[in-house]
């Protein structure tokens, strides 16, 4: 069965000073939670990297990159291969992001191409899909994420698939204090499991994590993840926070019937 997954995903945020400070908060906060299947992700920007996983070495969360680039290696100056980031410890990527859509035009055909390269080295793709506004006011939301799913996801193998972790963002939620409401996301959410179930079969799509993200806090956490579909939350600014961070992995360790 799928596990509750919490990412950070911190974006370009902090100095090493603040990085250092925020990671040394979770590590202790963390030595007294009891996660069980709750699985943390910390998606911290690349200079942080290697610091975060000194840090998850001796404890129970686990360290995403943000972006990763789809070649193995080579003349692409500026840019981060997955062998780099496996070679460092880092376990996921973040991709398809749709801040990476839109300022850095990253096609589907792209996004599939760092599917296939990070997989292929051993990084499991956090990939991200969901609709801009005019999209939902138009109707479209479901045939956008499909596709885009469709483009970039479902040529994989099952295999290779199992190791992906899917985030609805629907984009006009992201950073703009509105949230998708719990049923638009859990919506959402089973049409994504239904058109993995389609794909691979039922074991697949019951396996499958499917993290919320669009201002995803404290607040609102616990009512979207206690959605049937809803496994977790990729969450951006409010994991800049430490506590606010610690209430949504704690949301997520709710079982439904507490809430
Ligand atoms: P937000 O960002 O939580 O700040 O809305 C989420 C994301 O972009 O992953």
């Amino acid at each position: 069965m799928r596990n509750k997954i919490v990412a950070g995903n911190w974006k370009m945020n902090k100095t090493f000073p603040e990085a250092e400070e925020l990671l040394n908060e979770l590590y202790e906060a963390l030595e007294s939670v009891e996660l069980g299947s709750v699985q943390v992700i910390l998606c911290v920007p690349f200079p942080y990297l290697e610091l975060a996983v000194d840090f998850a070495d001796d404890s129970s969360f686990m360290v995403g990159a943000q972006n990763v680039h789809d070649h193995d290696s080579g003349a692409y100056t500026g840019e981060v291969s997955a062998a780099m980031l496996k070679s460092l410890g880092v376990d996921f990527s973040i991709i398809g992001h749709s801040e990476r859509r839109k300022y850095f035009n990253e096609s589907h055909a792209f996004l599939k191409s760092k599917v296939d390269t990070a997989l292929k080295h051993g990084l499991g793709p956090i990939f991200c899909c969901g609709e801009v506004l005019p999209e939902r006011e138009a109707g479209k939301h479901f045939d956008v994420v499909k596709s885009q799913l469709e483009e970039s996801l479902f040529h994989l193998t099952p295999e290779n698939f199992r190791q992906a972790i899917i985030a609805y963002e629907p984009v006009w939620a992201i950073g703009t204090g509105v949230n998708a409401t719990p049923e638009q996301a859990q919506e959402m959410h089973a049409a994504i499991r239904s058109w993995i179930r389609e794909k691979y079969g039922e074991e697949i799509a019951a396996d499958t994590s499917i993290l919320y993200g669009g201002s995803c806090n404290a607040t609102n956490a616990k009512e979207l993840f206690s959605q049937t579909d809803v496994d977790g939350g990729l969450i951006g600014g409010a994991s800049l926070k430490g506590e606010e961070f610690l209430q949504i992995i704690k949301a997520a360790l709710l079982p439904f019937a507490a809430l």
